[in-house]
């Protein structure tokens, strides 16, 4: 990596930079100019998936910038209508075709979709897609307990990471034990809690005493639990904001005020028991 930015190293031994560049919600008329401004501020991992729609434009950005491709870290992730044995290859090609690479560095299954019942089929494949070299790692999103333990007993390989909605007002405390034990990184999405948490007046007081933004502190408290993080943002400024989060650190007292601010019920996104959609949405 060009970049001075902490890498955490995966159970397989490859290494993923801790803060990346998330593309989700990224319009086709703004992706690639905003893809530029992250790998342009210094970003270089970037978090893509089939069902963004627009890895095409992310793919452009990558080109254009003429950065090696082994300093680059390009993570995409398997649509819930390419689960089974078969499905996974032709997704995986399609992804690389978009992206204009011959491999990504991590490929995702993107949720478990229980009531498809082919998460381990899924798994079985991905570790195929791995061995033939077109992802150098692989991991899941959104997996729970139950369902990581499924891949566990069935395969006895243990993906690399798990990708999952986790910020100040959902902290997932149970399932990141889970990761702890079993060599999982902990990975989060919306980490922002999709900008949410940006007005909490204990988020707002802390970031004037430390003299940074709401984002920065919540993105330092991740990085300081350990977290891969992903924040989007479309706008250059707050891109570059994003990245700026290396020249203060969170004291103990912060760090548990922080914690404090967990809700059972803080999920914003869908939940992955029940999230079921095979469509491409
Ligand atoms: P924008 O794209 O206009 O910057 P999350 O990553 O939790 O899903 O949050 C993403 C949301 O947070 C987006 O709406 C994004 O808006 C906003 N956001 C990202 N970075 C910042 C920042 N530094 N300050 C304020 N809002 C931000």
């Amino acid at each position: 990596m060009t970049t001075e930015q902490t890498l955490l190293q995966f159970h397989d031994g490859r290494k993923i930079p801790q803060l990346g560049y998330g593309t989700w919600k990224l319009g086709t008329d703004i992706a690639e100019a905003a893809v530029a401004a992250a790998l342009e501020t210094g970003y270089r991992a970037i978090d893509a998936a089939h069902i963004y729609f627009n890895e095409a434009q992310v793919g452009k950005a990558i080109a254009k910038s003429a950065i090696a491709r082994e300093d680059l870290f390009i993570t995409s992730k398997l649509w819930n209508n390419s689960h089974g044995h078969e499905a996974p290859k032709p997704a995986l090609e399609k992804t690389l075709e978009n992206l204009k690479l011959d491999y990504l560095d991590l490929y995702l299954i993107h949720w478990p979709v229980p009531r498809a019942e082919k998460y381990v089929q899924t798994w079985e494949a991905l570790i195929q897609l791995r061995d033939e070299g077109l992802a150098k790692s692989i991991g899941v999103c959104n997996f729970g307990i139950d369902h990581l333990q499924d891949l566990l007993d069935s395969t006895g390989v243990i993906p690399v990471v798990n990708q999952i909605e986790l910020h100040p007002g959902f902290q997932q405390n149970e399932l990141r034990a889970y990761h702890r034990d079993h060599d999982i990184l902990t990975e989060a999405w919306s980490p922002l809690g999709q900008g949410t948490l940006l007005q909490h007046p204990d988020i707002v007081q802390m970031a004037q005493q430390y003299g940074v933004s709401p984002a920065q502190l919540i993105l330092r408290w991740h990085l300081q639990n350990g977290h891969i993080v992903i924040p989007k943002s479309a706008n250059a400024k707050r891109i570059r904001e994003n990245f700026a989060i290396n020249s203060f650190k969170l004291d103990d007292a912060s760090m548990a005020k922080i914690n404090q601010l967990d809700h059972a019920d803080g999920r914003i996104g869908p939940d992955p028991a029940r999230f079921n959609i095979v469509e491409e949405i």
